[in-house]
C-alpha cells in the first residue's frame, strides 16, 4: 500500500484520503512549571525558563507542550487552586512573558497545550469569596451544606463521611457564612458546583478565552470528582486494613466519583471546543485525567457519533505493571487499552507525570534500564506519547526530607506517612548541568532540594557523550517521525512470558521490531518464531544502555540474547 501525504489545513494531514490530526502521533512533554528552569533566581521555575527552553525541546524531537497550570494561584496545591483563571501568576512571570512563550513555541512550531482544572477553584478566588458573602450570582458557585450541629466538644459536624484525597474531612466549616464547604481536595480548593448552569457557563467561557489567545488544547484535570450525588449520603467504608486511618482510601467514593452526570459536562466542555474549530479551523487537542475506574475512562472518549475527549490519559503502563513486571504484565496492559478503545479513537501512552513517583523509581533495583526499555514501548506503539519533563535524561526520584517537603498531600500524611503520599520527589528542579543546583536557578535555593545525582545525570554531560540517556531520547523521538512508527500497524506479543516484543510495519518502508526483558536475568528467545513474517537478520537501531549490543549491530532473530531488564529496537 502507497501512503500519500498532503497538508490539507492547519494541522490536518491527509493520509490515504483518511484525515489525521496533528496530535494523534503527537510527543507531549509535560512541563512542571515550578521545577524546569527559574530565570530569576527565586528558586521557582518561571515562564522565561520555559521559553529558555526551546532549544532543548527542538532537540528532544518533542511536538507539544502541556504546561501544569500557571494561573494566579494562592499555591496551597501548587497552581492546582486558582484565584484567577484569566492572569498569570507572578511567580511564573507576566502576561507579557506568556506571549513571549506561545509566540516562542509557534515560531518552533511546537504546539501549547494549557491545564485546565475546573472542579474547584481556590478559597482566594474572587467567586469563592462572594459565595462567602452569599453575594449574587455567586451564592450557590460552591456546593455549601448546614452542619449537622454541635458534637460533645462544641464543633460543628459536617453534613457527611466524605473525605479529601489529600485527607481528613472534606468539609470546612466556614464561619462566616456559617456553612460548611466541600473540598475534594485541600481546605483551599474549594468545589465548584457544577449543576448550577452559571458555573458551567464560567468555565465554557474561560476555555473560549485561552482559545482566543492561541493556545492549542487542554488537559483537563480531576474529571472524577467534578460532579457529586445529591443526596449526599454517606459513602461505604472500604475496611481495608492498609489504608490510614482518615486517608481517602477509607471510603467507597460511589457517591463523590464517576457520577454519569460527568459526561454531560464534558461534553459540554467538547462543544466549547468543536465551535471554535469550526469557526477557525484551528485543530484543537481536548485531553483529560483519567477516572479510577477503566471502564468510565474509556467513556470519557466518547463514540465516533458523539465524540467528547480527544483521549483520557492510559495510565495502565503505570498502574498495571507492578514493581516485578513480567511481559505478560506488559501484554495485558496494552491488550486493555488497545482492545477496549472505542472504534476509531487514537491511544495515548503515559510512564509519568507530576503526581506519581517518577518511571524509573517504581521497579525495584534502579539500575535505569527498565524506565528506558518502557520509554522505547511508550515512544515506539501507535498514538500519542507523553514524556514528563526529565523523562528524556532518565531521571529518578529525589529523597525529599519532611522539613523539605511542600505537597499538602504529603504534609497532610504527617511526618511518619508523609513518604507514601507526598508527590514532591518527582518534581525537583530539572537537572540542566552539573554546575551547582544543576542549573536549575540563576539564584542559590531551589524550591525543592534538586538530586544530588546531578553531578552525574544531567543534560549538558549526556549531550557530550554518543550513548547517553539523552541521545537515546533522541532516537526514540526520531523514529517517531517516521511513517512506519506513525502510521503503521502493530503486532504485539509476550513470547514465551520472558520478553515482550512488538512490530510496527507499513509496506514499502523500514520496519521495527521492539523488544524488551523484564526480568532480573538474561534470556535467550526465538523471536522469529513468534513473527515468522520478519527476515532473520536485522539491524540494531537502538539499545538500552546496559546491552552490549549496540546501533547497526546484526541481530539474528531466532536467537536473541537479551540482558536483564534491557530493550532493543531492530531495523529491517
Ligand atoms: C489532579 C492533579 C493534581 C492535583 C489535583 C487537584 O489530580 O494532577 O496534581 O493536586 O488534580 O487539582
Amino acid at each position: 500500500m502507497f501512503f500519500r501525504f498532503a497538508v490539507l489545513c492547519l494541522g490536518i494531514l491527509a493520509v490515504n484520503g483518511q484525515t489525521i490530526k496533528w496530535w494523534s502521533t503527537a510527543t507531549l512533554y509535560q512541563v512542571y512549571p515550578r521545577s524546569l528552569k527559574d530565570t530569576n533566581g527565586d528558586g521557582v521555575g518561571d515562564i522565561k525558563g520555559i521559553t529558555e527552553s526551546i532549544p532543548h525541546f527542538i532537540q528532544s524531537g518533542i511536538d507539544c507542550v502541556w504546561l501544569s497550570p500557571i494561573y494566579k494561584s494562592p499555591m496551597k496545591d501548587f497552581g492546582y487552586d486558582i484565584s484567577d483563571y484569566l492572569s498569570i501568576d507572578p511567580i511564573f512571570g507576566t502576561w507579557e512573558d506568556f506571549l513571549e512563550l506561545s509566540n516562542a513555541l509557534k515560531a518552533a512550531g511546537l504546539k501549547l497545550v494549557m491545564d485546565f482544572v475546573p472542579n474547584h477553584t481556590s478559597d482566594e478566588h474572587d467567586w469563592f469569596i462572594r459565595s462567602v458573602n452569599r453575594e449574587d450570582p455567586y451564592t450557590n458557585y460552591y456546593i455549601w451544606k448546614d452542619s449537622l450541629g454541635l458534637d460533645a466538644n462544641g464543633t460543628q459536624i459536617p453534613p457527611n463521611n466524605w473525605l479529601s484525597a489529600f485527607a481528613g474531612s472534606a468539609w470546612q466549616w466556614n464561619d462566616q457564612r456559617q456553612q460548611f464547604y466541600l473540598h475534594q481536595f485541600t481546605v483551599g480548593q474549594p468545589d465548584l458546583d457544577f449543576r448550577n448552569p452559571l458555573v458551567l457557563q464560567e468555565m465554557k467561557n474561560i476555555l473560549r478565552y485561552w482559545l482566543d489567545n492561541g493556545v492549542d488544547g487542554f488537559r483537563i484535570d480531576a474529571p472524577p470528582h467534578i460532579i457529586e450525588q445529591i443526596d449526599f449520603l454517606d459513602e461505604p467504608l472500604t475496611n481495608d486494613p492498609s489504608c490510614p486511618e482518615n486517608q481517602f482510601c477509607q471510603l467507597n467514593h460511589i457517591y463523590t466519583m464517576n457520577q454519569p452526570e460527568t459526561l454531560d459536562i464534558l461534553r459540554e466542555f467538547r462543544q466549547v471546543i468543536d465551535q471554535y474549530q469550526s469557526e477557525t479551523g484551528r485543530v484543537i487537542v481536548l485531553m483529560s485525567e483519567p477516572s479510577n475506574l477503566h471502564n468510565f475512562t474509556m467513556s470519557y472518549y466518547g463514540t465516533e457519533q458523539d465524540p467528547i475527549m480527544d483521549f483520557p490519559f492510559n495510565f495502565n503502563l503505570i498502574y498495571d505493571l507492578p514493581a516485578e513486571t513480567f511481559a505478560i504484565d506488559i501484554k495485558a496492559a496494552l491488550d486493555k487499552w488497545l482492545l477496549d478503545m472505542p472504534t476509531g479513537k487514537v491511544a495515548n501512552w503515559v510512564t509519568g507525570n507530576h503526581d506519581l513517583p517518577r518511571t524509573r523509581s517504581r521497579f525495584g533495583i534502579d539500575d535505569g534500564e527498565f524506565a528506558l526499555s518502557l520509554y522505547m514501548i511508550r515512544m515506539l506503539l501507535p498514538g500519542v506519547s507523553v514524556t514528563y519533563y526529565g523523562e528524556e535524561i532518565n531521571m529518578e526520584n529525589t529523597f525529599v526530607s519532611w522539613q523539605e517537603t511542600r505537597d499538602p498531600q504529603g504534609c497532610n500524611a504527617g511526618p511518619d506517612l508523609y513518604q507514601k503520599y507526598s508527590r514532591d520527589p518527582a518534581r525537583t528542579p530539572f537537572q540542566w548541568n552539573s554546575q551547582n543546583l544543576a542549573g536549575f536557578t540563576t539564584g542559590s535555593t531551589s524550591w525543592l532540594p534538586v538530586n544530588p545525582n546531578y553531578v552525574n545525570l544531567n543534560l549538558e554531560d549526556q549531550m557530550s557523550s554518543i550513548r547517553t540517556e539523552f541521545t537515546f531520547y533522541q532516537r526514540l523521538a526520531e523514529a517517531r517521525k517516521s511513517n512506519t512508527i506513525r502510521f503503521g500497524s502493530l503486532e504485539y506479543k509476550s513470547i514465551n512470558n520472558d520478553v515482550f516484543a512488538f512490530t510496527r510495519e507499513i509496506q514499502a518502508d523500514d520496519k521495527y521490531l521492539v523488544i524488551v526483558n523484564p526480568n532480573d536475568i538474561e534470556v535467550r528467545v526465538n523471536v522469529r518464531a513468534a513473527f515468522p513474517q520478519l527476515p532473520e537478520i536485522g539491524l540494531v537501531y537502538l539499545s538500552t544502555l546496559g546491552l552490549t549490543t549496540t546501533a547497526n549491530d546484526p541481530i539474528i532473530l531466532s536467537d536473541v540474547i537479551l540482558d536483564a531488564r534491557g530493550g532493543l529496537v531492530v531495523n529491517f
